[in-house]
Parts: structure tokens; sequence; C-alpha cells
């Protein structure tokens, strides 16, 4: 294996889903029970702010009682352990890596924050957000989760692409691969050299990409893979 001194990890909400976070595509997933156009867009939070807070609150209530699985422990066992870099990216909104006692970087923002749609003023949400919330900064009753949604620019992309551009192995673990621009980080990670590998119960949209492949539930694979990653195999 070639040496490895930085590593860019992708998560998606296949790392959740044993903790009993439902992801979104699999089968009877969110987007199976709610429309994107709905709940997930900007424009769902000017016509249906009702609507939009009440598919937030239910995602903060679950997330609130879920805990981190063997998966997120073993990627904080990496970034402890590894004597190199381990940069966490997520697209999940829940705060699992957190609590396993990682430090993931939110691309799609996060559940236990708010944000004021007014003057972009960031402050911690409460469990159940409720439409004409005022922000504390600037007290417009603009207050909405800190959620990236579709049509809007995911968070932190500058710092992500210049840790895939210097990055010399490359894992996705439980993420589909329908959603860009995370779709599209193995390209730019293989494009700067590095190894490539993906962690999924089944092939994704974007397995062709991956050199390398561990195919089966991330409580079990995750583990196993940091294991090799930590002896240098
Ligand atoms: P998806 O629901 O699209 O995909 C979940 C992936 O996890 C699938 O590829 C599953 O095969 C895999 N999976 C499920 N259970 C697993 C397990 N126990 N172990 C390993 N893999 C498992 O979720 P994401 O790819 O995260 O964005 O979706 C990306 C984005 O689309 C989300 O961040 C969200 C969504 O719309 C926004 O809301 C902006």
């Amino acid at each position: 294996m070639r040496k490895v001194d930085r590593i860019v990890i992708l998560t998606g909400a296949g790392i959740s889903a044993e903790s009993g976070l439902g992801t979104f595509r699999d089968e009877g997933g969110l987007w199976a029970q709610h429309r994107i156009e709905d709940v997930a867009t900007p424009e769902a939070f000017v016509r249906n702010p009702d609507l939009v807070h009440q598919f937030y609150n239910a995602r903060r209530a679950q997330a609130a009682d879920a805990g981190s699985n063997a998966a997120h422990v073993a990627l904080a066992r990496l970034q402890s352990e590894f004597p190199g870099d381990v940069i966490l990216v997520t697209q999940n909104v829940d705060g699992l890596h957190e609590m396993a006692g990682a430090a993931a970087i939110h691309m799609h923002g996060e559940l236990s924050r708010a944000l004021c749609a007014t003057c972009e003023h960031r402050w911690d949400a409460p469990l159940s957000m409720e439409t004409g919330a005022t922000c504390p900064a600037c007290a417009a009753p603009t207050a909405r989760p800190d959620i990236v949604w579709f049509g809007e620019m995911p968070y932190h992309l500058d710092q992500i692409v210049e840790a895939l551009q210097t990055c010399d192995l490359f894992a996705a673990i439980g993420t589909s691969g329908q959603v860009y621009p995370a779709a599209g980080f193995v390209e730019e990670a293989r494009m700067a050299g590095a190894a490539t590998i993906e962690l999924n119960l089944r092939d994704s949209d974007m397995s062709h990409a991956f050199e390398d492949h561990i195919t089966g539930l991330a409580s079990v694979t995750v583990p196993k893979w940091v294991d090799q990653v930590l002896a240098g195999r």
C-alpha cells in the first residue's frame, strides 16, 4: 500500500442508519415519505414554513434520541490515533460524529443550529423551532434551521476542495452518490492521485469511480477498515 499521510472521509446517511436515523433514498426513506420541494428548499420555507419546521423538528427530536454507533466510534479513533491528518466531511445533519468524539465538517449544515434568513446570524437551535421565531441578533422573525437546502450552496467547499486536492486516501461511507457536489469528490481525489475506497451496503451511483470497495453494514466494515488503516495495510 502506498504511504498515506492525509485521509479525507466523506460520510452520508448510511453511517447513521444503524443508529436508527432513516436514510433518504433507501426503501421507505425520507424522500419516499416527503417531497423534497415541500420541505427542503428555500421556496418551501417561504410557502409553508410550518411544514418545513415540522419536518426538521421531527428530524431534530429523532437525532436527539439517537446514539453514535460502532462506525462513528471507529472514525473518531482513526482521527485521534492516525499519525497524519484525517479530515472528516459529512453530509449528515445529525451530531453523531461529535457524540463519538470526532470533529466533522458539516457541509449540509446541522440540526442543532439555527440561522437567521435575514442577517445570517447563527445560534443553537431549540429542540422545536417555530414559524416567526426571532433572531437574537437582528430581531427579524426569520429564524430557520441551519440546513443547506436544495438550490443552496453547501458549506465549507473551499476547505473541502483543498483537502481533496492534497489527500492521498479518500473514503466514502454510506452515501448514495446522488447529490452533488459531494458525489464528485471521488473524481477530485483521484485527480490528486489519491487511493479511493467506498464502504457501502450495496453498489452506489458512484461505485465505478472507486478503486476499492467494502460491502456490508457500516458498523461492521468501518471498524475493520480503520484497524487496517492504522496498521498501515
Ligand atoms: P442516501 O439516503 O441517498 O444514501 C444512503 C446510502 O447509505 C445508500 O447508498 C445505502 O446503500 C447506504 N447504507 C444504508 N444503510 C447502510 C449501512 N447500515 N451501512 C452502510 N451503508 C448503508 O443518503 P446520502 O447519500 O447521505 O441532503 O444523501 C445525500 C444527501 O441527500 C443528504 O445529505 C441530504 C439528501 O437529500 C440534503 O438534505 C441537502
